[in-house]
C-alpha cells in the first residue's frame, strides 16, 4: 500500500512543481497549453472553463460559452425582441400611453398606435383606425387571411400572428403594407404560400414561417421582399428545394433557417444567388448528397449548420469558397471518412462541431491548419488529443477518464492501489501459507489456492491499471486511443475476466461439492483426487477460453476490451458490434448470473438443512447462539458474492434495455466493486476460518512457550466451537468410517451427534 501512495504524492508534488515553473516561461506556449491573457503563463488544455481561477486574472475562465457564429448574438436579439413584443410584455411606461386609435375591441389593449389582442377568441381582424403600427394577434381563432384582409392598415410595422389556425393565405393578403419590417406567421397551418404573396413588403425585414405545413416554395413566393434580413422556416414540411435561384429576390438576405424540414439534396443553383447570406441552418433534414459548388457563392458565410442529416460523403472542396466561415456544424451525419485535408480551406473556423461521427483515421493534420479555432465537439474524448491546440474541446470525459488522467476521479486513482495492493497482498499470504496448515485436506487446499490464484490477476489487473494512469498522468489524452486500441489493453481486460470467471466458477463448484454432502449426506463421497484436478483444470480451460475469445476475431467482436480506458468490457461508449454485446450478455447475464443463483441456492438449502437437523438434536438455548454464529458466515459469503454481482448484474441489464448508464458508474464498479469477491475470498474462505486460527494460535503457543513454560492456554486454541468454518465438510475422512459422518473440524460435534443419530 505504502509505495503506491509514496509514488503518488511525488506525482502530485511534481504536478505543482511543474505547474509553478511553467510561471516563467515565454508567452508562446507549447502545444495543448493555452497563455493566461496577457501574463506569461501557460495552463494545459484541461485547466480551461473549469471554475476554478488558476491563471489569478481569470483568462482560464474567459471566453467559455462558444459564442462564434453570430446566429447565438443574434438569437439573443431575437429572444429579446420577441419578448417585447410578445405576451404581456409592455413598457409600464408604455401602460400609461393613451390610445390613439379610438374604439378597440373590449378584449384587446391599446397603447398608443399599437394593438394587443392576444388569446382575445377573434375569429377576423378588428377594424381599427387605419393609424395602427403594431398588430399582435396572437392565440386567437383566425382561419385565412382574405384578399386585402390589412389594406386597411397601411402604417403597419409590426404583425404578430402566431397560434392562430391560418390555413390558407390569399396572394393579396398582404397587399399595401409598405412599411411592414417584421411579420410572423408561426404556429399555423399554412401548407402553401403562393408566388406574389409578399410582393408589397419591400420594407420587410424579418419574415417567420416556423411550425406551419408547407411543403414547397418557389422564389417567385419571396417577390419584393427587397430588404429582407432573416428568413426562417423552421419545422415545415419543405420537400426537394427548388432548382432556380432561390434568394433571386431577396438581395439582402443575410440569415437563413430552414432547419426540420425533409430536405433531400442541395443543389448547386439553389443558393447561387444568396451571396450576402450570412448564416445557412438546414439542421434537421434528410440531406444525403449534396452537389459540387452548392456553397461557392456564399463567400461571406459565417455559419453554417448540417448537423442530424444523412450525410455520408463530404468533399473538402465543398467549403472551398467559404474564406469566413466562422462556425461548421456537421454532427450526427454517418460521414464515412474525414480526410486530412477535410478544413484545409475553412482557416478562419473559429467553432467545428463533429459530434457523433466516428473518426478511425483521426491525426493531427486535419485540425492543425486550424490556427484561429476555439471550440472543436467531438464524439469521444480522447479525440481531444488530436487538436491540442484548441483551448476548448468536448466532450472532456467518458466518465471513466478524462482529458488528463486515465482515471478520471482522485479516489480512484488512490484507490486502484489500496484495492490492488489488499487484493494481491491477501491472496498471495493465502498462498503461501496455505500448505502449512498441517490438519488439512490437501485437494480442500489446492481449489483455496487456485482459488487464491485467480483473485490474485484481479490484483494484478488493477495494477497494471494503476500503473498506466500513472504513466499518462496529466497528459492521458494524447496517449488514450493508442492504449485503448493496444496490446497490453487487451490483455490486461482478459485477465480481469480471467480472474472473475475463473473465480466464479470455483465458488460454485465448491458451493455445489458442499451443498451434497450436507443436504445428502448418503450420497457424499469423498471427492477423488483424479476428479477435484480434472475440474480444477476445467474450470481454468473454460476461464481461458472466455476471457480470449473476444481476442480471437477482430472483425467480430471489433476492439472488445478497449472500448474505455479501463479496458474491462462493462460499459461501451458507444454501441458495440451485436456479436460483442451477446457475448458479453452471456458471460454476465447467463453465466454469472446462473453461478450466483446457485450460489445463493445452494447455502440457503444448507443452512436449512442444517437447522432442521439441529432443532432435532441439541436443547434450544444451546444451540440458538451457535446457529447464530453459522448463519453469520453464510450470510457473508452469500453477501459478498451478491454486493459484488449484483450491481454488474443490474448494470448490464440497464444496458440492455438501453438506458444509458453514466461511464463514471461503470469506473467504480470496475475499481471497487467487481474486487470485493477477489479481495474478500482469502479472509472468507482462509484467514477467518478454524483450522488457519488453530495454526496461529499454535505459532502463537510455540514463541510463548520458548518465552515462558507456562502453556495454559494451549487446551483453550483446541476446544470444539461452533464457528462452521471450513469449505469442504469431508476431510481426513478415516477409511473405517461410514459416509456421512462428520469428524471434521467443520462442523460441530453437536451437529455430528444429530447426524449420527440420524444414521
Ligand atoms: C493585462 O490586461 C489588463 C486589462 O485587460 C490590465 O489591467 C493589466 O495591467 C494587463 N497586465 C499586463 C501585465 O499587461
Ligand atoms: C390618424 O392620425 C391623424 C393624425 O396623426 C389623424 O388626423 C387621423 O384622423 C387619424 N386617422 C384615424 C382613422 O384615426
Ligand atoms: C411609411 O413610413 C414612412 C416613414 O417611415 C412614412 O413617411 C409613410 O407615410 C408611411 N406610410 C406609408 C403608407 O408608406
Ligand atoms: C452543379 O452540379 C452538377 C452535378 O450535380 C455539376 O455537373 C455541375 O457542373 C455543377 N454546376 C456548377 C456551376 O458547378
Ligand atoms: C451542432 O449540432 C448539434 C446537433 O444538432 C447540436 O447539439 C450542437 O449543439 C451543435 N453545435 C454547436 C456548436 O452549435
Ligand atoms: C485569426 O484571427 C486573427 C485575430 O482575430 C486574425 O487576424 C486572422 O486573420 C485570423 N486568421 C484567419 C485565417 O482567419
Amino acid at each position: 500500500m505504502l509505495p503506491g501512495f509514496l509514488i503518488y504524492l511525488s506525482w502530485i508534488i511534481g504536478m505543482n512543481f511543474a505547474s509553478a515553473e511553467s510561471g516563467h516561461s515565454e508567452v508562446s506556449c507549447p502545444l495543448g497549453y493555452f497563455p493566461c491573457g496577457n501574463i506569461t503563463k501557460c495552463l494545459p488544455q484541461f485547466m480551461h472553463c473549469n471554475g476554478v481561477d488558476e491563471c489569478g486574472n481569470q483568462a482560464d475562465e474567459d471566453n467559455c460559452g462558444d459564442n462564434n457564429g453570430w446566429s447565438q448574438q443574434l438569437d439573443k436579439l431575437f429572444e429579446k425582441h420577441y419578448e417585447k413584443f410578445g405576451v404581456n410584455s409592455y413598457d409600464s411606461e408604455m401602460k400609461e400611453a393613451e390610445c390613439m386609435l379610438g374604439g378597440v375591441p373590449a378584449q384587446c389593449l391599446c397603447r398608443g398606435l399599437e394593438l394587443d389582442c392576444d388569446g382575445a377568441k377573434l375569429r377576423t381582424v378588428p377594424s381599427v383606425s387605419s393609424n395602427v403600427t403594431m398588430m399582435s394577434l396572437q392565440h386567437n381563432l383566425l382561419k385565412k387571411l382574405g384578399p386585402d384582409t390589412f389594406s386597411r392598415f397601411p402604417e403597419l410595422r409590426n404583425l404578430y400572428l402566431q397560434h392562430n389556425k391560418i390555413r390558407t393565405v390569399s396572394v393579396n393578403a398582404f397587399r399595401g403594407l409598405h412599411n411592414l419590417t417584421k411579420l410572423y406567421l408561426s404556429h399555423n397551418a399554412i401548407s402553401i404560400l403562393k408566388p406574389g404573396v409578399f410582393q408589397d413588403l419591400h420594407r420587410l425585414e424579418w419574415l417567420v414561417i416556423e411550425n406551419n405545413k408547407i411543403n414547397r416554395i418557389s422564389p417567385q413566393v419571396f417577390q419584393g421582399l427587397n430588404s429582407l434580413i432573416l428568413l426562417v422556416m423552421l419545422n415545415n414540411f419543405l420537400g426537394r428545394l427548388p432548382d432556380k435561384p432561390l434568394c433571386q429576390y431577396m438581395p439582402k438576405l443575410n440569415w437563413l433557417d430552414f432547419e426540420g424540414n425533409n430536405i433531400p439534396a442541395l443543389s448547386n443553383t439553389t443558393f447561387s444567388s444568396c451571396t450576402t447570406l450570412t448564416v445557412l441552418v438546414l439542421r434537421k433534414n434528410r440531406i444525403s448528397t449534396i452537389s459540387e459548388n452548392t456553397f461557392s457563392y456564399l463567400s461571406r458565410l459565417d455559419e453554417l449548420d448540417l448537423a442530424n442529416n444523412r450525410i455520408e460523403a463530404f468533399d473538402p472542396s465543398l467549403l472551398r469558397d467559404l474564406k469566413d466561415l466562422s462556425q461548421l456544424n456537421i454532427s450526427y451525419n454517418p460521414i464515412q471518412k474525414i480526410q486530412a485535408e477535410q478544413f484545409d480551406y475553412v482557416l478562419s473556423l473559429k467553432s467545428l462541431s463533429l459530434e457523433g461521427i466516428e473518426i478511425p483515421n483521426i491525426q493531427r493534420r486535419m485540425f492543425m491548419p486550424l490556427k484561429n479555432l476555439t471550440h472543436i465537439y467531438f464524439r469521444k474524448f480522447q479525440y481531444c488529443g488530436f487538436a491540442p491546440h484548441v483551448r476548448n474541446c468536448k466532450p472532456n470525459t467518458d466518465g471513466i477518464s478524462s482529458l488528463e488522467n486515465l482515471l478520471a476521479s482522485i479516489v480512484q486513482r488512490v484507490f486502484v492501489w489500496v484495492v490492488s495492493l489488499a487484493t494481491c497482498f491477501g491472496n498471495i499470504f493465502v498462498i503461501c501459507t496455505r500448505p502449512y496448515i498441517r490438519s488439512e485436506n490437501k485437494l480442500h487446499a489446492m481449489c483455496i489456492i487456485s482459488l487464491c490464484c485467480a483473485d490474485c490477476l484481479m490484483g494484478i489487473y488493477l495494477f497494471v491499471i494503476g500503473y498506466f494512469d500513472l504513466k499518462y498522468r496529466g497528459e492521458y489524452n494524447q496517449n488514450a486511443q493508442a492504449w485503448m486500441d493496444s496490446t497490453q489493453c487487451r490483455l490486461v481486460g482478459s485477465l480481469a475476466i480471467l480472474s472473475t470467471e475463473v473465480s466464479v466458477l470455483l465458488l460454485t463448484y465448491l458451493t455445489l461439492e458442499k451443498y451434497i454432502c450436507i443436504v445428502y449426506p448418503f450420497r457424499c463421497l469423498k471427492p477423488g483426487k483424479c476428479r477435484t484436478i480434472t475440474t480444477l483444470i476445467l474450470i481454468w480451460i473454460v476461464g481461458f477460453i472466455i476471457a480470449f475469445i473476444p481476442l480471437s476475431n477482430e472483425h467480430i467482436f471489433l476492439n472488445y476490451y478497449g472500448t474505455n480506458g479501463v479496458c474491462f468490457p462493462l460499459h461501451s461508449e458507444h454501441p458495440e458490434s451485436t456479436a460483442a454485446q451477446i457475448y458479453s450478455v452471456i458471460i454476465f447475464l447467463g453465466v454469472n448470473l446462473a453461478a450466483f443463483i446457485i450460489i445463493v441456492f445452494s447455502y440457503s438449502s444448507m443452512f436449512y438443512s442444517i437447522h432442521q437437523t439441529a432443532i432435532m438434536a441439541t436443547e434450544i438455548h444451546n444451540h440458538i447462539k451457535k446457529e447464530m454464529t453459522l448463519a453469520k458466515r453464510f450470510f457473508f459469503i452469500v453477501f459478498t458474492d451478491a454486493l459484488c454481482w449484483i450491481p454488474i448484474f443490474i448494470l448490464k441489464l440497464l444496458s440492455l434495455l438501453q438506458v444509458e448508464i453514466p461511464g463514471s458508474i461503470s469506473s467504480w464498479v470496475v475499481i471497487f466493486i467487481l474486487p470485493i469477491n477477489s479481495a474478500l475470498n482469502p479472509i472468507l474462505y482462509t484467514i477467518t476460518t478454524r483450522p488457519f486460527k488453530e495454526m496461529i494460535c499454535q505459532i502463537w503457543n510455540n514463541y510463548k512457550q520458548r518465552r515462558s513454560v507456562s502453556n495454559k492456554n494451549r487446551q483453550k486454541a483446541y476446544t470444539p466451537s461452533f464457528f462452521w468454518v471450513e469449505m469442504w465438510p469431508l476431510q481426513d475422512i478415516s477409511p473405517e468410517m461410514r459416509p456421512g459422518l462428520y469428524t471434521d473440524s467443520e462442523v460441530s460435534t453437536t451437529t455430528h451427534a444429530s447426524r449420527l443419530s440420524y444414521t
